[in-house]
């Protein structure tokens, strides 16, 4: 049995009707002392989604899911599991599967008895509890491994008997707070793809926590970016990504170059804007409201242009680039100003005179008006 082997075609859902493991917050509030660690939360999940909370340390992440999962009191608001309030409900009447970081595996009992312990607890038969935990270890890719204590497996065989743990009461969703936060990059990788199938085909919701925004790129269905116990955008990763609303969430979900700007126009989902030394350009404009904006154009959204072609754009020089294996990041002053971009492979960038006289540009579809909070 090799890590790498694909996982074997899952048992379906028993329901089968596709519409399990809904889960809704209103108004959703938890007060420590007089801190607010989650402020008047409204979240819906649709059956079979997967919404990643993602935000920085301390921002609610935790909290959000220890009360769905009800391990923590709500100060006020409600939380919904497929329609129903599920306040007044212990944890394990919920019909949540829950893989915290912190959630270790008992260590004195077998990878199966792990497995099989949501069972015991919801008084399933000897034999078919035996039954069931070999199918979830299956599932997760550990057949055949169930005789062995937790000490016995690899980080990421454990976090794969945490997930069939999970998994083998057939709960309505899952709650996975930083599940792969142990694993080395390789590993995690592994684990978010194998997470990411077995989601997909059991047709799961799941509500993920992580403050890695590559891990919430590339499994989430939906992005709901957390800042001091709000939300503060949410979407589809691709879409949040393009459209960040302000320059905090465009900083905190990857790298970006922000001109400061005046609005001179917008129209048809196009602003005309008033960059000082940059010249006038032309942005995306999704309508955002402030006092202060910028301009947000992603360091792979910069390009090389002739000379005299900068609508949108300005002159400058190379200070550095660095090639990054599959990438090129040149720094640059332009108009005053630092600024990153990325090019793929050696890039056209790469071979320029580093003391010469560079213009750069973007396409208008490709920078973003946000506003400018910090
Ligand atoms: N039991 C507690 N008592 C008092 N304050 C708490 C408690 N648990 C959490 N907090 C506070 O609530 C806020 C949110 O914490 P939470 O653990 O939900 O953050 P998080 O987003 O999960 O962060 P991380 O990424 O570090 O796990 C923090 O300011 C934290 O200090
Ligand atoms: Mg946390």
């Amino acid at each position: 049995m090799t890590t790498t082997t694909a996982l074997p075609a899952p048992v379906p859902a028993a329901t089968g009707d596709g519409q399990r493991g809904s889960i809704e917050l209103r108004g959703v509030r938890k007060l420590y002392g007089n801190v607010a660690a989650v402020d008047d939360l409204d979240l819906t999940v649709r059956p079979g989604e997967f919404v990643t909370l993602l935000g920085p340390s301390g921002s609610g992440k935790t909290t959000t899911m220890m009360m769905i999962a009800g391990f923590e009191e709500l100060t006020s608001g409600t939380v919904l599991i497929d329609g129903k309030p599920v306040d007044r409900l212990p944890p394990k009447d919920r019909d949540l599967g829950i893989v915290f970081q912190s959630y270790a595996l008992f260590p004195h009992m077998s990878a199966a008895e792990n497995v099989e312990f949501p069972l015991r607890m919801r008084s399933v038969p000897r034999a078919e509890r035996r039954r069931r935990a070999e199918e979830a270890l299956a599932r997760v890719g550990l057949a055949g491994l169930g005789d062995r204590r937790p000490r016995q497996m690899s980080g990421g065989q454990q976090q794969r008997v945490a997930l069939a743990r999970a998994l083998v009461f057939n709960p309505a969703a899952l709650l996975l707070d930083e599940p792969m936060a142990a694993l080395d990059k390789r590993l995690r990788e592994q684990m978010q793809d194998e997470v990411k199938t077995l989601q997909k085909s059991l047709g799961i919701s799941v509500v993920f926590v992580t403050h890695d925004q590559d891990e919430a790129m590339s499994m989430s269905d939906r992005i709901v970016v957390m800042r001091d116990g709000k939300i503060v955008q949410e979407g589809a990763p691709e879409d949040v990504y393009a459209h960040p609303r302000t320059d905090w969430v465009a900083n905190f979900l990857g790298d970006t170059n922000l001109l400061p700007c005046t609005v001179l126009e917008r129209k048809d989902g196009m602003a005309v804007v008033d960059l000082g030394a940059w010249g006038v350009g032309r942005v995306r404009d999704r309508g955002v409201d402030g006092d202060a904006y910028a301009v947000s154009v992603r360091p792979e959204h910069l390009r090389f242009v002739d000379a005299g072609r900068t609508e949108n754009g300005g002159t400058g020089r190379i200070v550095s680039s660095t090639v990054l294996g599959a990438t090129v990041r040149h720094r640059l002053q332009v108009a005053g100003q630092d600024v990153v971009m990325r090019e793929l492979g050696t890039g056209s960038g790469a071979a320029r005179d580093l003391r010469g006289e560079v213009s750069v540009g973007w396409s208008a579809d490709e920078a973003q008006l946000l506003v400018l909070e910090s």
